[in-house]
């Protein structure tokens, strides 16, 4: 594969492009990478070519849209729309679990026209686990595309790179090992293509990083702790970055909204101007899309107290500026976090792993993860639908259709289900669940104690904190 982007990147870059593709973390890393290739490219007089796609557009950067994800039709759209005019397509969809019909429908797209597309999936588990479930409105299934993908691999006119890799540290949550796996997979092969250094020396530097990091354990906690102590007392946490780790911080703190249902904001120097996405400035978008410096200082600064925690995500290197630049920023309670490694990849690295580490322990401090699992994800999607069903099973010991019908109860707020609602359509459930709050939760707890909708959201009530009103109930069942 490396061979094949030395050659693109040595095309005419009227002619060629690479497109990094993929959904949530996958596609917020796709563009991130995308973006920091081009620089790459740009520091060694080639002309910049790759290009990224994420489902959902760009406010997907930023805020949860986990329903374009169950789409391959938009998926093949959007490839189509971003590679207009080109000859030689090297596409990368990115998807951890294999598993988003969305990056199915543009693998399928390449598989389709072979004259211009080079089909390239990322992804962490072994092929014969491809998802297998019948994506609806077509005869596609990732698992077949993996199939027709395995067969065209052997001729290298495609390219499976799916080492297997372990469980999450969270279950589900593939923002952590598997969206750090793809960074270093992909960088590793787009630096092997243009520099003599070999694969292995590149990976040892990631090696050093994450070893490095992992030592200062003791400084994790006490930020984990210190942004924990904030969640649990309702009050807020902020990243505030420069450069590429700014925008890792946007990234982490976008992800906690669909798997935790909780807020973590990040904001970067130079706002949108800085990031150079598809789309431009987001700001009207509303105040999720708010993401400069400014933004920080005029609607969140005048409301700090000692109670909130803001990390600081920046360099010494001189590759991203130091925070002396902002001369109005005052904050109390501000941590700050430098990650001492060398080459800004690492330090990349490094800052990708601390922050999954603060995000996911704070909400774990916030009663967010209960027996490693995030039981008050949204259900916004087939994936996230079906997750959360298998997890009320796991959890309750109910059978798989008492737990439907307990999560349908609580998407619809109903204590007993309609002709109507048990014949809608999945999308129409993951598309009502999206207003829904606490939808597992409730639905567990509902399960577990036989009591109405209405008793069971006051008691979620009277014990905001979910970890605790489910082992209540668990120990009352
Ligand atoms: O469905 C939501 C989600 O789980 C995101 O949280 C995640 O980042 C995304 O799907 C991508 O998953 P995958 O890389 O397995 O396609």
């Amino acid at each position: 594969m490396s061979d094949i982007i030395n050659n693109q990147r040595r095309l005419d870059p009227q002619d060629s492009l690479v497109v990094l593709s993929g959904c949530g973390t996958s596609g917020r890393l796709a563009f991130f990478m995308a973006s920091g290739f081009n620089r790459e490219l740009q520091r060694l007089n080639y002309a910049p070519v790759c290009s990224y796609v994420i489902a959902g557009g760009d406010r997907a950067l930023f805020s949860s849209q986990e329903a374009p994800e169950d789409d391959p039709t938009l998926g093949a759209l959007c490839l189509k729309k971003v590679s207009e005019g080109k000859k030689r397509v090297l596409f990368v969809g990115v998807s951890c679990g294999l598993s988003a019909p969305f990056v199915a429908g543009q693998l399928d797209f390449c598989l389709r026209h072979p004259d211009v597309y080079i089909p390239v999936l990322v992804g962490f588990n072994p092929a014969h686990q491809a998802r297998k479930e019948p994506i609806p409105g077509c005869t596609l299934t990732f698992h077949s595309v993996v199939t027709r993908m395995e067969e065209l691999a052997k001729t290298q006119k495609a390219f499976l790179i799916n080492p297997a890799l372990g469980p999450e540290a969270i279950s589900g949550s593939s923002r952590m090992k598997g969206g750090s796996a793809t960074k270093i997979l992909l960088e590793v092969v787009f630096s092997a293509s243009f520099s003599r250094t070999g694969i292995l020396q590149h990976m040892r530097s990631y090696e050093k990083a994450l070893d490095f990091t992992y030592s200062h354990s003791e400084e994790i906690a006490a930020l984990m702790e210190a942004a924990g102590r904030s969640l649990q007392c309702g009050r807020q946490v902020c990243y505030l970055g420069w450069g590429s780790l700014g925008l890792l911080g946007l990234i982490d703190a976008s992800e906690c909204k669909p798997t935790f249902g909780a807020d973590i904001r990040g904001f970067v120097s130079g706002g949108y101007k800085e990031l150079g996405n598809n789309e431009g400035d987001l700001t009207l978008m509303g105040p999720e899309f708010s993401i400069s410096h400014d933004d920080f200082l005029d609607g969140v600064l005048p409301r700090l107290t000692d109670a909130d925690t803001v990390l600081l995500l920046y360099s010494h290197s001189g590759e991203t500026s130091a925070p002396s630049r902002s001369g109005r920023l005052r904050t109390e309670s501000a941590c700050v976090l430098t990650a001492f490694v060398f080459s800004s990849r690492q330090r990349e690295f490094s800052t990708k792993l601390l922050l999954n580490a603060v995000s996911t322990g704070a909400h774990i401090f916030k009663g967010k993860v209960f027996k490693n699992y995030m039981i008050d994800l949204q259900v916004t999607n087939s994936k996230l639908y079906r997750r959360a069903a298998r997890l009320l099973q796991k959890l309750s010991g109910h059978s798989e259709s008492e737990c439907e019908e307990a999560l349908l109860k609580a998407i619809y707020q109903v204590d007993k289900l309609s002709e109507d609602i048990a014949t809608c359509s999945l999308e129409t459930h993951t598309h009502t669940a999206a207003k829904a709050k606490k939808v597992v939760p409730l639905a567990l707890v509902c399960l577990l104690t036989g009591c109405s909708m209405k008793e069971v959201e006051s008691r979620l009530e009277q014990q905001p904190i979910i970890r605790e009103a489910v082992e209540t109930c668990l120990k009352s069942s």
